[in-house]
């Protein structure tokens, strides 16, 4: 029985979910939620269980080995499910340096840390990296799938600084026996996403009246999550994975950008009580992204035959989720989109 708990990156979009999750559901383990707070960690995403005995929050980065293995020397822990990452493509094009420092190096610290204290037993012991279907590259015919077999063929910063951190806990599985696991999902979308992704910075822009920036012609393809069935995959991975595997988790739901970005600017026209094409005048074709993957497709059969997960949601109803929440936390939006990140993002739109 694993009872010591670390996740990273629990501050962030979906460890918070994760952290809430796994705090709610498991009183009797002690989880700790290690997060540098980057602009993309916010603890307001987790205010709700702050409080909870079986919870703690250490400010840190992974990218410091000294302090990572001080940290797993201090806390001995028997579990580690690891999030924290820079997970944006478009400032993994502009920044790439940052991704490797936090995805590559991070993630070696702390299997490093860990196989330090676990060395004499492994037993009972588990490090569960999450990543991304991004590692797999880009699909390019209708009919092809990625499966857990796929060859890693990575194309962006991003996804490559993802591929080297999973290489390397696959690495310490067969060199040092460590017991490990890893998943690889597709897009996620859900409350507390950072506005720098697709969907919460097509609703905020829409808010606000701005320019929606769909990249080249919109044609690209995306298959996407809702976060909350994201987050119940890993805890069944967490706890019924098998040790050396690897599960894909997708929803079967693929858009283009473009059809998604109309969907929903009709939705967010019913719910503003405008009349039907106005968020959509907002649309405005923007120089595409250096490299932009053109399809990611997941086939998350393994997952749902051997553990048993399958989405709970159906894409209109989470996206309708989706939307009332950012509709009622618009105080969430405008205080992490003041300041530096508004600067961040004039730039980048001013260079498209
Ligand atoms: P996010 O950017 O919302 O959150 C990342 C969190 O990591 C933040 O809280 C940030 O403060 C923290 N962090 C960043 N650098 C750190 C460092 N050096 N030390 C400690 N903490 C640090 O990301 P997300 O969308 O929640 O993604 C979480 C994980 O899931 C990532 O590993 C990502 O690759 C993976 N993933 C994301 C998606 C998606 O659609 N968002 C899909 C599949 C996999
Ligand atoms: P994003 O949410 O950044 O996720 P990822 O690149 O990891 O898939 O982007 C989703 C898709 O939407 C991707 O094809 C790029 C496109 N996109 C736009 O067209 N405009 C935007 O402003 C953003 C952020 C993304």
């Amino acid at each position: 029985m694993k009872n010591k708990l670390l996740i990273t990156g629990g501050a962030g979009f979906i460890g918070s979910h994760v952290v809430r999750l796994f705090v709610n559901k498991y009183p009797e383990t002690n989880i700790v939620n290690l997060d540098a707070l980057t602009y993309a960690g916010n603890l307001a995403n987790i205010s709700d269980i702050a409080e909870a005995p079986n919870y703690r929050f250490i400010k840190g980065d992974i990218t410091d080995g000294a302090f990572i293995n001080r940290l797993f020397q201090e806390e001995n822990f028997d579990g580690v499910i690891h999030l924290a990452a820079e997970s944006h493509v478009d400032r993994s094009i502009s920044d790439p340096l940052s991704f490797i420092m936090t995805n590559v190096v991070g993630t070696a610290n702390l299997l490093n840390a860990a196989r330090d204290i676990w060395k004499n037993n492994m037993e009972g012991k588990l490090f569960y990296h999450v990543s991304t279907d991004e590692v797999y590259g880009s699909l390019h015919r209708p009919e092809d799938f990625f499966l857990e077999t796929t060859p890693y063929d990575p194309q962006s910063p991003y996804s490559a600084s993802k591929a080297g951190s999973d290489h390397l806990v696959r690495a310490y599985h067969n060199t040092y026996k460590m017991p490990v696991v890893i998943s690889n999902c597709s897009n996620n979308y859900g409350p507390n996403q950072f506005p720098e992704k697709l969907l919460p910075l097509m609703i905020n822009n829409i808010l606000k009246g701005k320019p929606l920036p769909v990249y080249g012609k919109g044609e690209n393809v995306r298959d996407w999550l809702f976060v909350v069935d994201h987050a119940r995959a890993i805890d069944m991975v967490y706890h019924q994975g098998k040790n050396g595997e690897t599960y894909n988790i997708g929803g079967f739901n693929e858009w283009k950008n473009i059809d998604i970005v109309h969907l929903l600017c009709r939705v967010m026209d019913r719910k503003m009580g405008q009349a039907e094409g106005s968020a959509a005048g907002l649309i405005a074709y923007v120089t595409d992204r250096a490299g932009h993957d053109l399809r990611y497709a997941i086939d998350a059969n393994k997952i749902m035959k051997e553990l048993g997960w399958e989405p709970s949601l159906q894409f209109e109803e989470g996206l309708e989720k989706t939307i009332d929440w950012y509709l009622a936390n618009q105080k969430w939006m405008d205080e992490i989109t003041s300041g530096a990140y508004q600067q961040y993002y004039d730039s980048q739109y001013s260079e498209r």
